[in-house]
């Protein structure tokens, strides 16, 4: 591949922008300055400097952000900024065009802490947010009042909402203090826990999400940082591409 195609693919910019910046200098392979935009390079497993930053080439994008409290998980972000903002540019503009760069897997709320994961690839993201997968999904919750027994009970057996008569019911529920509970999801409806926590005469005060599938947030993943994901945790989502 060539290196000015390469650097489209990862979204340093247009053809012509990064063909300027490997004529200006800016692009390293090996230690090596590269001068010549045509250069073919091997892309598998190759490691490139743009600008004095690193990159491995991956010729597509799967990635964790510990989403902050205050970020919107919408591209235009109305009220509160964007958790795109939080990536770096690149990894909004992979594929060039408007609808281009990583996409979150499902969306969080404002408001809502934890483990947001993020990709290019649409197998994949259908994969985690269709409800036929039942890719299980673990929020941590605290709660305004105190929790009953009567609440996780019927959080079991399944709350109706108001836009479907068919009764939505968690996976596993399980109090985690007197006014907390660790609640696992197989869907991914609109404002879901909260929805449901309001359905059983309780409300949420704070909602983290702890773990997807068998990949639980890192706990060296700050608020508001990102990593791409390993072969391991791709594995631990059950993905093979
Ligand atoms: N359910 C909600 O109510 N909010 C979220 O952010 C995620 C799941």
């Amino acid at each position: 591949m060539q290196i000015q195609q390469l650097l489209f693919s990862q979204g340093f910019g247009t053809r012509r922008v990064c063909a300027g910046l490997v004529q200006q200098g800016l692009v390293e392979v090996a230690g090596r300055l590269i001068d010549d935009p045509g250069l073919e390079l091997d892309p598998e497993g190759l490691v490139f400097r743009v600008q004095g930053v690193d990159w491995l080439y991956q010729e597509r994008a799967y990635l964790m952000l510990h989403k902050p409290a205050g970020f919107e998980c919408s591209h235009k972000a109305g009220a509160w900024p964007s958790v795109y903002t939080l990536l770096p540019a690149p990894l909004r503009e992979r594929g060039g065009s408007a609808a281009a760069g990583v996409q979150a897997v499902g969306r969080l709320d404002q408001d809502t802490t934890g483990l947001l994961l993020l990709s290019d690839d649409g197998r994949f993201i259908h994969k985690l947010t269709s409800p036929k997968h039942h890719v299980p999904k673990v929020y941590e919750i605290t709660l305004r009042h105190a929790l009953v027994q009567k609440q996780i009970d019927a959080l079991l057996a399944g709350v109706v909402l108001d836009d479907d008569p068919k009764p939505v019911r968690a996976a596993a529920c399980q109090a985690s203090g007197p006014c907390a509970l660790s609640l696992t999801l197989t869907e991914g409806k609109y404002h879901q826990v909260k929805r449901m926590i309001a359905a059983v005469g309780n409300r949420v005060e704070q909602l983290h999400r702890s773990r997807i599938g068998d990949l639980p947030l890192p706990a060296d993943l700050a608020p508001g940082q990102w990593r791409w994901l390993t072969a391991d945790q791709l594995q631990a989502l059950a993905y093979r591409g």
